[in-house]
């Protein structure tokens, strides 16, 4: 079964810009979620050091100290994870190529963001929140890192394939420092994990052959949780078998 029926990818349009920014034209976007991420609320812990809840932060003190921190949000859609980020002092950096995503995120959020051509940035009135607007495999990610945090949802799943070592390629840009070791990163990632014989995606599978050859060879990955998806789940349906939902959290080699 393919997704969203009217919209194709296509071998003209090599990072599947065109298709993703016409889903968001004819408002095919069943990936989008109306709730902060169930996962990303139980493993911030993890990630961050610090009990955090779905409320925003009252302490004044922990607000700013958050804010010495920087997520990554690549391929960010309008996702509610980054007012959730931001109502915890965080810094954002957001990516995405499709423009409606971005002003949508704007209006329903109230971001107030400007947006500078040249750098291609959208900033928000306090300066926390930047979103990058264009291609992933053409921005220059490493002028805007290294990035402490990483929240991968609808991301890594969402490329073609062959996509995937450009991808890491471009990860590994945003987690290095400028003298080429490795920054002090935290990378959580979202995934799904399904027979790929009988869906194509997206969202595409990730399975321990995946993670063998994109992530061991140059971090420590360790997965943190495993969840069947019900399955009148969207994804479920899809695919038209199981789906596992797979939370894997990502740091530096040791
Ligand atoms: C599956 S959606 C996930 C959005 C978001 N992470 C969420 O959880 O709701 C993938 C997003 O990536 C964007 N996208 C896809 N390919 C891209 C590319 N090559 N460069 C930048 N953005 C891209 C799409 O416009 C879409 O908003």
């Amino acid at each position: 079964m393919a997704e969203a029926n009217a919209v194709s990818e296509s071998s003209s349009d090599p990072f599947n810009v065109a298709y993703w920014q016409k889903r968001w034209e004819e408002n095919q976007i069943g990936f989008h979620r109306t709730q902060i991420n169930p996962f990303l609320l139980k493993h911030i812990e993890l990630v961050t050091g610090q009990k955090l809840t779905a409320e925003p932060i009252g302490d004044t003190d922990k607000f700013l100290e958050n804010s010495k921190k920087t997520w990554f949000v690549p391929l960010c859609g309008k996702t509610m994870d980054i007012p959730y980020l931001l109502s915890q002092g965080f810094r954002v950096f957001g990516l995405e190529a499709a423009k409606l995503a971005i002003e949508a995120l704007d209006q329903e959020h109230s971001l107030c963001l400007v947006y500078n051509e040249e750098t291609k940035l959208f900033t928000g009135a306090d300066g926390l929140l930047q979103i990058y607007m264009g291609d992933l495999f053409t921005c220059p990610i490493e002028k805007f890192g290294p990035f402490d945090y990483v929240w991968d949802r609808g991301s890594f799943v969402a490329l073609e394939y062959p996509f995937r070592s450009s991808y890491i390629e471009l990860m590994q840009r945003a987690l290095k420092k400028s003298d080429g070791s490795w920054y002090d990163f935290k990378y959580l990632m979202d995934s799904v994990q399904y027979d790929k014989s009988k869906y194509g995606g997206p969202p595409r599978s990730v399975d321990d052959i995946d993670i063998d050859e994109f992530y061991k060879p140059w971090s420590s990955v360790q997965l943190v949780e495993t969840e069947a998806l019900p399955e009148d789940n969207r994804v479920a349906k899809l695919v038209g078998g199981e789906v596992l939902c797979r939370i894997y959290f990502i740091t530096p080699p040791k």
